[in-house]
């Protein structure tokens, strides 16, 4: 396992070009189990989770091939197995249940259990994919599917579900009749697994809003397609800025997708602005407290609670985060104490009061975000940090030490 050794207090200046996004990227892929013909991905991030989803699409009978951030998957002829040593690595692959059932009718996927950031059910999931015909039982921890075919349905969330968004989105797709989904998930990442179907000949409408519907087309056809650029590394590298007083300037910046965030950066004291080259950011000012709640999309970000709370600890005055997504999303609290910061955490609420500085510190990285902002901690600490664990972060994050170090931090890869 690998860990990074990071020397800190460097301000970061220079110019960084943002990936793909690794959670727009996977529900794509899953999509093109849809298609009767090849399709081309453009912009696809080298992450351990995207070569995951091309071994599991191998598996399913597609051949996939990955070559310079494009993939080209191919059809074949699909099985149903989705197995849990694959599953269990990576919760996104509960994703080609929909899929499965819309082209063969049956489909047997691990169950993926719960998770570091919390229990994660699929329920929602399945209750829709329920109402459009499919029946399930479960069996040695595997969730068997089938249906004689999937027919159109109205089918309201309980909560607006990203992954259930887009499970249900790609099998009503092929499904028989017109689907409305209420209450849905208006993520970018399924705004843009939408406008790949379309590309593909799938008729969508309201994408974006909380309401989305669609008719059913008997095939569809391969296409070439971009995926959008990663708000949440753009995000984290917004944060890089800001941690260590230094100027970036970040080129392909989903800026649009990011509002939530850059409003409070800059209440925070740093300064963003858009230009032709990109998003320019910088910060001169000590930082000042803000108080964070995650919500759904358009508000706060969960994915980005862990990395402005980095900056909070070293922000004047006292900051109060709510993290309302997920039931156990402050492991990196602990990290970040044995580094000086002063956190205390009652349930959901985490009051970060600022110190003036933190100090570098050997950490353990817990989830993929929580890993992001001991990267950002240890940036601007004194002395040297030691982030441990960090497969987490190579899920998500696309060669962080290279980019980072691009623009003047010095961080080193070592085998712990
Ligand atoms: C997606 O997870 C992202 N993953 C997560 O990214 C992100 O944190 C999350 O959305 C929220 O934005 C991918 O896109 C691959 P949800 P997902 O279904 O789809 C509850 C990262 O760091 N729920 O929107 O699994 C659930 O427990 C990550 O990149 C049910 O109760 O999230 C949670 O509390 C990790 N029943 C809430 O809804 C269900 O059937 C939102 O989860 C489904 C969800």
């Amino acid at each position: 396992m690998d860990k990074l050794i990071i020397e800190g207090g460097v301000p970061l200046t220079g110019c960084m070009t943002i990936s793909g996004s690794k959670n727009a990227a996977l529900p794509i892929l899953f999509a093109s189990i849809l298609l009767d013909e090849a399709v081309t991905l453009r912009n696809v991030p080298d992450l351990r989770d995207i070569h995951t989803t091309l071994k599991l699409l191998g598996m399913l009978g597609c051949s996939c091939e990955y070559q310079d951030g494009q993939v080209c998957v191919r059809p074949g002829s699909l099985l149903p197995e989705a197995p849990y040593e694959l599953v269990r690595t990576m919760r996104a692959s509960v994703l080609c249940l929909g899929p499965l059932l819309a082209r063969i009718g049956q489909a047997r996927v691990a169950l993926p259990g719960g998770c570091a950031i919390g229990a994660r059910p699929v329920d929602q999931h399945l209750k829709g994919l329920e109402q459009m015909g499919a029946r399930f039982e479960l069996d040695q921890g595997y969730i068997l599917g089938h249906c004689r075919k999937l027919n159109g349905a109205h089918i309201t969330f309980d909560m607006p579900t990203v992954g259930g968004t887009e499970n249900l989105l790609m099998a009503a797709v092929l499904a028989e009749g017109e689907t409305i989904l209420e209450n849905a998930a208006r993520e970018p990442e399924v705004v843009d697994l939408a406008h790949f179907l379309l590309a593909c000949g799938a008729r969508i409408e309201g994408q974006g809003t909380s309401r989305i519907h669609i008719a059913g087309v008997s095939r569809l056809h391969g296409a070439e397609y971009d995926v959008m650029s990663d708000r949440i590394e753009a995000g984290t590298f917004l944060a890089a800025a800001g941690i260590t007083c230094g100027e970036l300037l970040l080129r392909h910046c989903p800026v649009n997708e990011l509002k939530a965030v850059t409003l409070k950066l800059q209440d925070m004291g740093m300064k963003i602005t858009t230009t032709s080259e990109g998003v320019l950011v910088n910060c001169a000012r000590p930082l000042r407290g803000v108080d964070v709640t995650t919500k759904p999309y358009p508000g706060f970000p969960t994915d980005m609670q862990a990395q402005i709370m980095s900056l909070m600890c070293l922000a004047e005055g006292t900051s109060v985060v709510k993290e309302s997504i997920f039931e156990n999303r402050f492991m990196h609290v602990m990290e970040l104490e044995r580094m000086g910061a002063q956190i205390r955490t009652s349930g959901h609420t985490a009051l970060v009061r600022g110190v003036r500085r933190l100090a570098g510190a050997p950490v353990m990285a817990s989830d993929l975000r929580g890993s992001a902002s001991l990267v950002l901690a240890g940036l601007a600490a004194n002395g040297t940090t030691e982030v441990r664990r960090i497969y987490h972060l190579d899920r998500g994050y696309e060669r962080i030490e290279n980019k980072l170090n691009s623009v003047g931090a010095r961080i080193r890869r070592e085998k712990e």
